[in-house]
């Protein structure tokens, strides 16, 4: 449970986030970041140019607004709207957007407004929800992910998209964007979570009828599989579903998921692999996947009676100060705080290096332990 020394290390963990992040936000100026060079170290892209659409560009926003809640910096705040502007450029990319506008606009335009007010960043918002509602299928009772050719396409991720619609149908008290939000999320609790607790990554459903055809590897090791990232996002996705919903069949799913993920990672000490179920070697490693199941944790941990709390806790404070512990770079001469995330396992190329998504979430957590957060979901 959240005792005086787990503050008093939170504490001293959020002291050592903000000194590196005044570091990289003065560093990078209003780029938009997303893994340091290999050769420096640093983050040398800008993704605002020379990827407006890329899935990931509100995490950095993201840490920006959670941190500007929690001190005050103006700097924080000037850096997050930097890149909430630099990502109008991506509204103009109609065919490039895709389900993850959530974690786009979620962190920079939405979070803007629930922090200041900015009715622009409002209509940003508001733009990005119509998106997303944009590409549900009324006969599959789905939102599609992905673009060109893959109408049936669905992927567990999109769980942490769907609350952009929980907050738009709350913003213009328009119940569609709940109904598309929950038969979403309907559809991928009863067919995409496993009975076991473990998680596919992608459902193809016939997008006439509804109707599962299979469930490829995706970024895991194979079909039948259990990417662990994948499972991440199912227990914090249906965590919020619940918070926004109240309908306790997604906490369930989210806590059925959480002991799945809970026994997997204790095996493995409490470093999550990126496949609970690829071949022991070799040994990949998904820090992203705690850093994210950790703020899930924590979010079941609210819901749940007070005898239950401890097994969420205990863990995502398990996960949390092993990983820091081992993989985490205060040094203020580099970019990143969390190294050893992957973004796929068969995808050599983003392999064990720091991503920026892992970052996000640890610092969601540590600020979860602290009571400073705020929800940016
Ligand atoms: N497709 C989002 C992820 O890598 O988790």
């Amino acid at each position: 449970m959240i005792n005086a020394e787990t503050t008093q290390w939170a504490k001293k963990i959020l002291k050592k986030i903000d000194e590196k992040l005044t570091v990289e936000a003065k560093r990078l100026g209003g780029k938009i970041p997303y893994i340091p060079s290999v050769e420096t170290g640093l983050y040398e892209e800008d993704l605002g140019t020379s990827d407006p659409v890329w899935w990931t560009n509100g995490f950095w926003s993201g840490m920006m607004w959670q941190m500007y809640h929690a001190t005050e910096k103006e700097l924080y705040k000037k850096t997050a709207e930097l890149n909430e502007v630099a990502l109008d450029k991506a509204f103009e990319i109609y065919t490039g957007l895709h389900h993850d506008v959530g974690f786009m606009w979620l962190h920079t335009a939405v979070a803007n407004f629930r922090l200041t007010g900015n009715e622009r960043s409002k209509e940003r918002g508001l733009h990005a929800a119509h998106l997303l509602a944009g590409r549900y299928n009324p006969r599959g009772k789905y939102i599609r992910s992905w673009n060109r050719d893959r109408a049936g396409w669905v992927i567990i991720d999109s769980m942490l998209n769907i609350p952009m619609l929980y907050w738009a149908e709350k913003e213009i008290g328009d119940p569609r964007f709940r109904y598309i939000a929950e038969d979403h999320a309907d559809k991928v609790m009863n067919q995409i979570v496993r009975p076991d607790g473990s998680v596919n990554h992608i459902g193809v459903f016939d997008p006439t009828n509804g109707e599962l055809i299979e469930t490829p590897a995706g970024q895991g090791y194979a079909s039948g599989s259990s990417w662990s990232r994948g499972q991440a996002w199912a227990i914090y996705g249906f965590a919020l579903s619940y918070l926004h919903t109240g309908k306790t069949d997604y906490l369930e799913t989210a806590k059925k998921v959480a002991h799945y993920f809970i026994s997997e990672v204790a095996k493995t000490d409490w470093i999550p692999v990126v496949d609970f179920r690829a071949p022991q070697e070799p040994v990949m490693i998904d820090t992203s996947a705690g850093m994210c199941a950790a703020c899930g944790l924590l979010e079941i941990a609210k819901h749940v009676d007070e005898y239950e709390k401890a097994l969420y806790i205990d863990a995502a404070i398990n996960i949390l100060q092993a990983t820091e512990e081992k993989y985490a770079i205060w040094d203020t001469e580099k970019d990143g705080l969390i190294d050893f995330s992957t973004g796929s396992y068969h995808e050599e190329k983003w392999t064990e290096v720091p991503i920026i998504y892992a970052d996000y979430y640890f610092v969601e957590a540590i600020l979860r332990l602290l009571d400073k957060d705020f929800l940016i979901w």
